[in-house]
């Protein structure tokens, strides 16, 4: 079957947070995708509303099992029906998991630059974001630095770690020796994980996420895993998320902690969406994978040839391409208002995701390339004004 990720949908006016944005502007921010779902959770959810009745829903034995089939199937991940447990979000479940598992004034250890949210649900809880910065090589690829690492989950005040596979914003794919170490690392520190998944579908093609869930049992007791389909899917705005936590004591307490918090059970649609997703989604995912891969392809020519000052980092997954700009501008905050304000476009500026971000731009390409393309035109009009504007000397 054929997918028709090229077709342009008006979603101004539909209450869209992407696009609630002025009339002549174009956003590329928030991670959401212009495209339609996929066909089958489009049926899936026009069969549910036909049905015209939307009340308390609970979560189907289907749920766990296209979960559990799921992570087995494409990421070699065993998940027992036990070990999930249903919530309307990643974020729900990572604000929820710090309150109850992490104590006030505890540091929390992120990678940065990493998903801003992970800032707030650190903070609004009281506890202290404990900034690892990544290495950023000059081959413009991301490493760990793991002496850095190790000395933070050392610390006794840091009781957790935040840890995001694939990595937003920087597009990387942490390999399995990497992820062993940090479990390995962690454990001996007595230090929590919760594993962010929820971009391991976003894969290039032919590239697999490795899930936290891959590895040996007896490195993952202290693990908290957040899976979605929301973000592959294109339906956060149907709230259906699912963690898996293999240690039963450890389960129980983040199973008491959603449902003190009231994010334990679904709306009418995220278990329907969810499974249909799940169930009969495959062939979908893997031609939007193709298809956002060949808009990847079109910006990395479009900087090479047109906007040279911007260079790409190295990306192997999720939709958001994170762009130095470090030579046109080292303040990214500024650029973004100025490409804003002069062109429409509506970039994410870097340093909203901590240390590390602060000369870089996060480009949304999901899109389809008609969009991606005028987005592009775009950048090339606000960094040659920009560079006018500051003197900078063009190419
Ligand atoms: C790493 C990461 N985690 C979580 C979320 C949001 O999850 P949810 O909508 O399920 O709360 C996002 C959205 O962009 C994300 O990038």
């Amino acid at each position: 079957m054929s997918y028709d990720f090229d077709k342009v949908i008006d979603r101004r006016g539909t209450d869209s947070m992407k696009w609630n944005v002025g009339e002549d502007e174009l956003p590329m921010w928030v991670a959401d995708m212009d495209f339609e779902t996929a066909p089958a959770v489009l049926d899936a959810i026009r069969r549910r509303t036909e049905h015209g009745i939307f009340g308390y829903t609970e979560v189907s034995d289907d749920w766990y099992d296209a979960y559990i089939s799921w992570w087995r199937n494409r990421h070699h991940s065993v998940i027992r029906r036990e070990e999930l447990i249903f919530s309307t979000g990643v974020v729900p479940i990572i604000s929820s998991v710090i309150r109850k598992i992490t104590d006030p004034a505890d540091h929390v250890a992120i990678l940065t630059p990493v998903y801003n949210i992970f800032f707030n649900s650190i903070v609004n809880a009281g506890r202290i974001p404990e900034q690892v910065p990544l290495h950023y090589g000059p081959d413009r690829t991301y490493t760990l630095d793991l002496d850095r690492l190790e000395q933070t989950l050392a610390d006794p005040k840091v009781s957790m770690l935040l840890f995001c596979n694939p990595h937003n914003p920087v597009g990387k794919i942490w390999d399995q020796k990497t992820i062993r170490w940090i479990a390995e690392v962690s454990q001996k520190y007595g230090v929590t994980v919760i594993s962010d998944e929820i971009h391991g579908d976003l894969t290039d093609p032919g590239k697999e996420y490795v899930s936290w869930l891959s590895l040996p049992e007896e490195l993952t007791s202290n693990a908290i895993v957040c899976l979605a389909p929301t973000k592959a899917f294109n339906i956060a705005g149907l709230q259906t998320a699912g963690v898996v936590v293999r240690n039963s004591k450890l389960r129980y307490r983040v199973w008491r902690g959603l449902n003190n918090d009231e994010v334990a059970e679904p709306n009418a649609f995220a278990v329907t969406a969810a499974v249909a997703a799940f169930r009969e989604g495959a062939e979908w995912l893997d031609a939007l994978r193709s298809y956002l891969y060949e808009n990847k392809q079109l910006v990395k020519r479009v900087l090479e040839q047109d906007v040279k000052e911007l260079k790409l980092t190295e990306s192997e997954a999720t939709y958001l391409l994170w762009i130095d700009c470090e030579r046109v501008e080292t303040d990214s905050r500024k650029l973004a208002e100025f490409l804003r304000s002069e062109t429409g476009l509506y970039l994410s500026h870097g340093s909203q995701f901590g240390m590390g971000g602060e000369h870089f731009l996060r480009l949304n390409i999901a899109c389809p390339s008609v969009t991606l393309k005028e987005g592009l035109l775009r950048l090339d009009r606000g960094v040659q004004k920009y560079s006018e504007i500051s003197g900078l000397q063009r190419r």
